[in-house]
């Protein structure tokens, strides 16, 4: 009798919903969209003197150093960032690296500049959608997930360049000597690279040059040996002499695409040579008096923080008790991610209602049909079940001495992405493929289902979950993301909450997290996140709560203005990573 009475409520509850969810699109008609986009910030600029020393948090310790080595030759954290990255992909390349994309948030500190840099990757010119399609209809995930056909064309060398040559100090290749000198001298791999390759060992064999750079007498290598990567040397080496061209044309484009094809790809001279990496506006709104400034599409993940933070901004969280706190985090995170299913994509592709999912009336609709006391069942559709959000994907956060600011999240999006190595190139390409709705419904490898607004298409950009951000507040900012496919915009959301609760950086990494994606209907949890009384008051509530591990690998930096120290971080979750201040 109770439970039909809670569902009298409940489907009240949806109806109204429903009104205030036509009425929230009616008057968000009205508002103009730089109001919708939430362009006009009540934060005031930063002012204030430069922090004097500098901070970076990044999953490894070799790029951390490389990213201090390259701020000690005079480069700014621009500089550093290129070689953070460069030297993850010799160090990490189970994460990130040139055959991947990544997407960055920067901020310049002299004249308050902040952009975003889109270095994702594109599907080839002869991508095909059926190539993913098995016979019975359902994805093929062997196609999507391994080998050439699942890789979309690298962005990542053109994004270096790009940040080098706009935004740095130093010329590329000075910020790329590092990775170089790494990757020639060699390097011991850490426990989570060789437990990688150790996973991915059978698809490894497939591939000739990726058995070769990757396995030793078929075996991952030993915690001793010592690890050289000469044809990568060589490939930066290349990059750093001759920019774009040195990557995207020449002998390393000719390897490339000869490798790809040999091997059942589709690749050509042209796709590589008509890759550009892209600037955009960044996407930026107000939250409790922080300026949030993030990823816009072709990530999901800026509109889907916007969208939780505008409904979250109508509570006050600090006066609930634990379960309702998560109670209203979670129906915020559920709502965002069913937009997310429904309608973003690459924006040089697809039309996209941003001035409605942005729109403070959009969200005060949704916030409108949160029950006080119950959880919203998500909706009838069949159940996708989310993968573990694994290891695999990289962030790191960069302040320097003068202000500037780098928030760099940076993918070959699976653990190893494709496993394909390209002979002589040295280079790991990405299997960035399998994050388009290649088959309309079907979940991707992190549960994400997608619709025609992110359907593969020749030379478009698939939907990211990276959400590389910058928090600004009137005493403190914060430089924040964080691997983990879907798990990624709620591990920031979490962290951003923390964060204006007043946390540091090494609180903010450790903090415990819980995820929801609209489908499946269940909350993920980190084991020891909820206490006995708080988990049961969220059952009651209606929740399905189940744990989930291993979760993230956040590389967080802050700076407190007003006592002018900074903190980084590193996810205490994993020992390869180094938040240093210097
Ligand atoms: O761009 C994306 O959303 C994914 N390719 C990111 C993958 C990821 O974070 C894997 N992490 N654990």
């Amino acid at each position: 009798m109770n439970l039909s009475r809670n569902w009298r409520r409940l489907l009240g509850a949806a109806l109204s919903l429903g009104l205030v969810f036509v009425v929230g699109m009616a008057m968000a008609a009205e508002a103009t969209p730089e109001q919708a986009a939430g362009q006009r910030s009540h934060v005031p600029p930063m002012r204030q003197r430069p922090p004097g020393k500098a901070a970076i948090a990044s999953a490894n310790f070799l790029a951390t150093g490389a990213g201090f080595e390259v701020l000690a030759k005079g480069g700014n954290a621009f500089d550093a960032a290129v070689a953070v990255a460069a030297t993850l992909s010799v160090v990490e390349p189970e994460s990130s690296g040139i055959g991947g994309g990544f997407m960055a948030v920067l901020h310049r500190a002299r004249d308050n500049r902040d952009v975003f840099i889109d270095a994702r990757e594109v599907a080839p010119a002869a991508v095909d959608a059926k190539d993913y399609v098995g016979p019975d209809g359902r994805p093929n995930r062997d196609h999507s997930l391994n080998g050439p056909l699942a890789a979309g064309i690298p962005g990542e060398p053109a994004g270096l360049v790009l940040m080098a040559e706009r935004y740095g100090q130093l010329p590329l290749q000075e910020s790329l000597a590092p990775a170089i000198r790494i990757a020639r001298d060699g390097f011991h791999p850490d426990p989570r690279l060789r437990e990688a390759i150790a996973q991915k060992r059978a698809i490894l064999q497939r591939w000739p040059a990726s058995a070769a750079k990757y396995l030793r007498g078929g075996k991952p290598p030993a915690a001793d040996a010592l690890w050289r990567d000469p044809a990568q040397a060589r490939t930066l080496e290349l990059l750093g002499a001759h920019g774009d061209a040195g990557f995207y044309q020449g002998e390393t484009a000719r390897r490339l695409v000869a490798a790809v094809r040999a091997a059942g790809g589709n690749w050509t001279l042209a796709d590589l040579a008509g890759y550009r990496a892209l600037e955009r506006t960044p996407l930026q709104f107000d939250y409790r008096g922080y300026r949030i400034i993030t990823a816009p599409p072709p990530s999901s993940g800026g509109v889907a923080l916007a969208e939780m933070l505008n409904i979250l901004s109508g509570f006050d969280l600090d006066k609930l008790d634990r379960a309702h706190r998560v109670h209203y985090i979670v129906e915020a995170m559920r709502r965002a991610f069913r937009d997310h299913n429904d309608y973003l994509g690459d924006p040089d592709f697809v039309k996209m209602p941003l001035d409605m999912l942005l729109s403070p009336y959009y969200a005060d609709g949704l916030r409108q049909g949160i029950l006080p006391d119950r959880a919203t069942p998500s909706s009838m559709l069949p159940v996708a079940e989310a993968s573990d959000p694994g290891m695999h994907t990289t962030h790191f956060s960069i302040i320097d001495a003068d202000g500037n600011m780098a928030s760099v999240t940076s993918t070959v999006n699976t653990l190893l992405g494709s496993s394909f190595v390209a002979a002589g190139t040295g280079v790991l390409l990405n299997n960035e493929m399998d994050d388009f709705a290649l088959v309309p419904n079907q979940p991707n490898a992190y549960g994400l289902l997608g619709s025609k607004a992110n359907a593969p298409a020749p030379g478009k950009r698939m939907l990211s979950s990276m959400s590389p951000s910058i928090v600004i507040g009137a005493n403190r900012t914060m430089v924040i993301g964080s691997p983990g496919g879907s798990t990624i915009i709620t591990q920031v959301l979490e962290g951003i909450l923390h964060f204006i609760d007043g946390q540091d950086a090494s609180e903010i990494v450790a903090d415990k997290r819980f995820h929801h994606q609209y489908l499946p209907d269940v909350v993920y949890v980190e084991p020891g996140t909820f206490d006995a009384a708080t988990s049961e008051e969220l059952t009651r509530m209606g929740y399905a709560l189940k744990p989930r591990e291993p979760w993230g690998f956040m590389n967080v930096v802050t700076w407190n203005r007003l006592t002018n120290t900074l903190d980084a971080a590193s996810d205490p979750r994993r020992p390869s990573g180094l938040g240093k201040v210097e």
